[in-house]
């Protein structure tokens, strides 16, 4: 049995994981820096860099200790090296290469949204291919056919703001505070998805593509009128509730309609979605409904492996098996889509 060592520092999680190339996972640690975000409203990359370098070695260290296993017992290193912030995957990168090197091991390179799907095939406990794949994410939103784990072609993706991206601008609009997403799910509660008629872009028509930045801008003028300059964020009560139920409603919709597009045209009939904003218990539940009218089999992970985190680079565990190893002067590549 082979153990594998893989870390993911593509934005503001600092991650580590354990697994075996049998996919059982022993241990998963993520370190968030949401509380070194959140004054800013938002990731800031140099931040972001820093506190990577500063958590990595004693999240590595607990995730080692918790599989119960040392570095002399791991086998293989993996690391996400694309997409995201460069000089935050800078940090993981080195320090894998630095361990595969050390430990004279296989350095794997695993691109972090195909992770987002494979999340679902390690949850899933068995295979998800051929399917149609969806990553909603801080940075991506992007539909996928998935012939394979390794195999994914694009089908469409944003035309401006990710979807989580979305959430958290909306977040800031009426003040709910960063991150956005849990923010804009917990006030959407107790809010009418109805009362605020919003746009859903691009829902009419076959394009499986997505834009955001209007719907964003539509819940600004909602919440404002034009008197936007001068705004401050709404008081908490009714029309805060009612906004982000009615953004909420909105992005659910989109994203929803846009699968079963997806769906349709491919002829594919299992869903794998993935990403942090696959976390969201609406969306969840509008994704169970439509793949059960579709006659659809649904995979999404639970929560702990929708967000960011370094047990879903166990798609390294693929390229092992097929000899994909990395070179030695591996870099960090931050565009991919
Ligand atoms: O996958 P992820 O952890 O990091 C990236 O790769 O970007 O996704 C983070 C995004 C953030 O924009 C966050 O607001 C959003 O996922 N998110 C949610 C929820 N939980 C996290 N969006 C909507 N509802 C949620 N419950
Ligand atoms: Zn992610």
């Amino acid at each position: 049995m082979t153990h594998f060592l893989a870390l993911e520092t593509s934005c503001d999680e600092t991650a580590a994981a354990v697994f075996t190339d049998g996919l059982a996972v022993r241990s998963s640690v993520v370190a968030s820096q949401t509380d070194l975000h959140a004054r800013f409203g938002g990731v800031v990359p140099e931040i972001a860099s820093r506190a990577h370098l500063r958590n990595l070695l004693p999240v590595i260290d607990e995730a080692l200790a918790k599989a119960g296993v040392t570095l002399a017992d791991i086998g293989c290193v993996a690391v996400h090296n694309t997409p995201g912030l460069v000089g935050a995957l800078l940090v993981g990168v080195s320090a894998a290469k630095v361990l595969a090197l050390g430990l004279g091991v296989p350095l794997i390179a695993v691109n972090h949204v195909q992770s987002h799907i494979y999340a679902c095939r390690l949850a899933a406990g068995r295979d998800i291919f051929p399917c149609v794949g969806l990553v909603v994410s801080g940075g991506h939103t992007a539909l996928f056919q998935c012939d394979g784990p390794l195999a994914m072609t694009l089908l469409g993706g944003t035309r401006d703001d990710a979807a989580g991206e979305a959430f958290d601008k909306v977040a800031a609009i009426l003040g709910l505070g960063f991150p956005g997403g849990p923010a804009v799910e917990r006030e959407a509660a107790a809010g009418d998805p109805k009362a605020y008629a919003l746009p859903r872009p691009f829902a009419d028509d076959g394009r499986l593509e997505f834009s955001f930045s209007g719907l964003k801008t539509a819940v600004m003028y909602a919440c404002h009128g034009q008197d936007v300059a001068r705004a401050k964020p709404p008081e908490p009560g009714p029309k805060r509730a009612n906004l982000a139920a009615s953004f909420q409603a909105a992005a659910v919709d989109v994203l929803t309609i846009k699968c079963k597009q997806a769906l349709r045209k491919t002829g594919l009939k299992r869903l794998a979605v993935g990403g942090g904003v696959s976390a969201n218990k609406p969306l969840r539940a509008a994704l169970t409904a439509m793949c059960a009218k579709e006659g659809a089999e649904l995979f999404i992970p639970p929560l702990s492996l929708c967000t960011d985190n370094a047990a879903m680079a166990a798609l390294a565990v693929e390229k092992w098996s097929r000899g994909e190893f990395a070179p030695a002067d591996l870099d960090a590549e931050p565009n991919w889509i």
